[in-house]
């Protein structure tokens, strides 16, 4: 039986995006490639707001998370950390041999456009990296309030990961500045995992021809040379650029504007009946992520038994990440979802809570 995802990535792939991925090969030295691969880079520009230089590297989001530390980060990192995901960012950033300081929030909170200015005002970074939506924790750090404080510090590197919020409301990457903003197509894209997405700023470019020991994998400038003839360095995960270019196509048929709003919609939807059977938010309101809810067991109901029972129903659902497990549960509504999906789900759920009760 297949279980319906309500995890926060993957997610529910459409069976459109599962078609376009049959469709049959083609050599990525051949024109078929390097015309799927301009109108795909040629869509997300479009998607982020970007004329700068977007990549496809075939690998999870985390190849190319390391592949911005070996790239971008010169003297010193800081890595701002409020959850498992920047947590984990920080210890790459020292696994890569690099210099770097971790300043850490509680988890549940955001990073602080204060925060950001105290580290940055030492002058002794030349890089910083933050995640956007920290998927462990269901929070969504403020990044215009951030991007101002950046723009005062143009030689440091903003190295953002927007793995789970990218495509579910406006992140415009020119305009905030960012230098490299990446992500992975599993979560808010809505596609089967395997393809990372990054951009980089001319100026992150520059940094990145200066650095020693890049590498060849993820080295930034060997996905610029191969972008300029509509390739990538090495060879791709054809199927899943099919599955973009049907997903790019069907994000523009929703709207932009539209699909924002459902995002924001199906946020509110899954905030208001988690409220109303008394389960609270683990985040300030005014930081919860607009793809998925991480609320409070405060019912303190036995989660692992609800998983359990919720999967033999049909539904996989999570009780909770790293070190919060158990005191937090998370339900994803991100991708193609709509509330009849999330119905589904809260009709499931209803069933089993008084038998839980006993
Ligand atoms: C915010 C965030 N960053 C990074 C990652 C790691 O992505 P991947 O597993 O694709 O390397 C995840 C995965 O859940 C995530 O949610």
């Amino acid at each position: 039986m297949h279980k319906k995802l309500f995890i926060p990535g993957p997610v529910e792939v459409h069976p459109d995006i599962l078609k376009a991925m049959s469709s049959p090969m083609i050599g990525h030295r051949m024109k078929e490639y390097a015309d799927l691969h301009s109108r795909v880079t040629a869509g997300l520009k479009k998607l982020l707001f970007t004329d700068s230089k977007v990549f496809l590297a075939t690998s999870s989001a985390f190849g190319v998370m390391e592949g911005a530390i070996r790239n971008l980060v010169g003297t010193r990192c800081v890595n701002f950390c409020n959850g498992a995901f920047s947590d984990k960012w920080h210890d790459v950033t020292l696994r890569c041999g690099k210099q770097a300081d971790a300043i850490r929030f509680d988890w549940g909170m955001p990073v602080t456009a204060e925060a950001v200015e105290k580290a940055l005002a030492s002058g002794k970074y030349d890089s910083m990296t933050m995640i956007h939506n920290e998927t462990s924790t269901g929070v969504m750090s403020p990044i215009t309030e951030i991007a101002e404080v950046m723009r005062r510090y143009p030689d440091v590197m903003f190295i953002v990961d927007t793995v789970s919020s990218m495509s579910a409301l406006k992140i415009p990457v020119d305009e905030l500045g960012i230098d490299s903003c990446i992500f992975g197509v599993q979560k808010a894209f809505a596609l089967p995992p395997g393809l990372a997405v990054f951009t980089t700023s001319e100026k992150a470019l520059k940094r990145a021809s200066t650095m020693e020991g890049r590498g060849y994998y993820f080295d930034f400038i060997e996905f610029a040379a191969n972008d300029a003839k509509h390739n990538t360095p090495s060879t791709p995960c054809i199927s899943l650029i099919y599955a973009l270019d049907c997903q790019l196509e069907r994000m523009f048929a929703e709207g932009l504007e539209n699909r924002w709003a459902r995002h924001n919609d199906l946020a509110n939807y899954v905030r208001y009946w988690l409220t109303e059977r008394g389960f609270d938010s683990f985040p300030p309101l005014a930081y919860r992520s607009q793809t998925l809810t991480c609320s409070r067991n405060s019912r303190r109901i036995d989660l692992a038994a609800l998983k359990k029972k919720l999967g033999e129903t049909g539904f996989a659902f999570d009780d909770g990440y790293g070190k919060i497990k158990g005191e937090t549960f998370r339900i994803a509504h991100m991708g193609d979802m709509q509330r009849s999906d999330l119905d589904e789900l809260f009709a499931a759920i209803t069933h089993i809570l008084p038998e839980l009760a006993k």
